[in-house]
């Protein structure tokens, strides 16, 4: 099978690259220098012969895109239906990655995939509008939603909390937002699994299983350096002004998985014993 990826540099491209080529895919694996996304003549010249496309390329800033919701827009949301009409007219299918964000993280229990999107900020706005474009424009897709996102190949979660233990005797960290940590690598996998499992077209939920906090998970990733836990100290999303508003509670439920006899991503902690040994391993066969 031919497989083309979007934003085959970002954190998850990286991983999503190793995992299709591990299988012995033709791949084409693309970001800003060979494709814009935005882009439909870029496109046209890039997007051909291919099975599968997968886009992981995104504005994924969330505070700058309440500053810039209009760019945000062109690559979270035209971004999309540009790509979704090409698979269409050359009978790609097409996979794209979404977000928690498109929900309100107002509820107290996990969303399940047909949960009405209902985004509190420019970020889940843009990401929401992606998956509206693309069901209009292709029947041929795989919407996979993700959260809390961490990956050996960008600045994610765990790294900055192993750099900040290093110099700062106490860390800070929020108990009030919840949500499943999930692996770049256990993403990918599941994405290859889909397309593997022919799954029908629709929205699956891609996140670890299982739910905590951010305090949790830190004492969690400094537990894994060999640190104390105890120097993780709690506090609450209000102690921190930041311009995008924050889901407080961003669990996705796997329904539409399950339906379908794809197993889940497993436990978030089982799953970041498992990463943490790849994430911070000294061994340059993990780099
Ligand atoms: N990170 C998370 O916690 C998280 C949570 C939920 C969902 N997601 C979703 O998961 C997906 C992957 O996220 P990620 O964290 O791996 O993203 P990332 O590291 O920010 O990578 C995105 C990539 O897309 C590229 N890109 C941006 N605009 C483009 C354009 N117009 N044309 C071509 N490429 C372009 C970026 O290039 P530049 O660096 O040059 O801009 C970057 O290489 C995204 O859809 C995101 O919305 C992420």
């Amino acid at each position: 099978m031919r497989w083309l990826i979007a934003g085959a540099q970002g954190m998850l491209g990286h991983d999503l690259v190793d995992r299709v080529l591990a299988d012995g895919h033709d791949l084409i694996a693309v970001d800003r220098e060979e494709i814009d996304i935005t882009d439909s003549d870029s496109v046209a010249q890039v997007v051909k012969d291919i099975d599968v496309l997968v886009n992981v390329a995104a504005f994924t800033a969330v505070d700058k895109a309440e500053e810039e919701e209009a760019t945000a827009f062109t690559i979270n949301a035209t971004g999309p239906e540009i790509l979704a009409r090409r698979c269409r007219e050359i009978g790609a299918r097409l996979i794209h990655v979404s977000t928690d964000y498109v929900f309100s993280g107002d509820s107290t229990e996990p969303y399940n995939e047909e949960h009405l999107m209902e985004p509190k900020g420019a970020y889940g706005r843009t990401k929401a509008a992606g998956e509206w474009a693309i069901k209009a424009n292709t029947d041929d897709y795989i919407i996979v939603r993700t959260a809390w996102l961490y990956g050996r190949h960008g600045n994610s979660f765990p790294a900055t909390m192993k750099r900040l233990s290093e110099t700062r005797d106490k860390l800070t960290v929020v108990t009030d937002e919840i949500g499943q940590p999930t692996w770049t690598v256990d993403l990918a996998d599941l994405i290859v699994r889909l397309v593997d499992a022919k799954a029908p077209s629709g929205v699956y939920h891609g996140t670890s299983s299982g739910a905590t906090n951010w305090f949790t998970f830190t004492k969690a990733i400094i537990e894994s350096i060999g640190k104390d836990p105890s120097m993780v100290g709690e506090t609450t999303a209000a102690a921190f002004n930041r311009p995008a508003p924050r889901p407080h509670y961003s669990v996705l439920a796997h329904e539409a998985l399950q339906r379908i006899g794809v197993a889940p991503i497993g436990d978030w902690r089982e799953r970041w014993i498992q990463a943490a040994s790849v994430m911070f391993s000294n061994d340059p066969a993990d780099q």
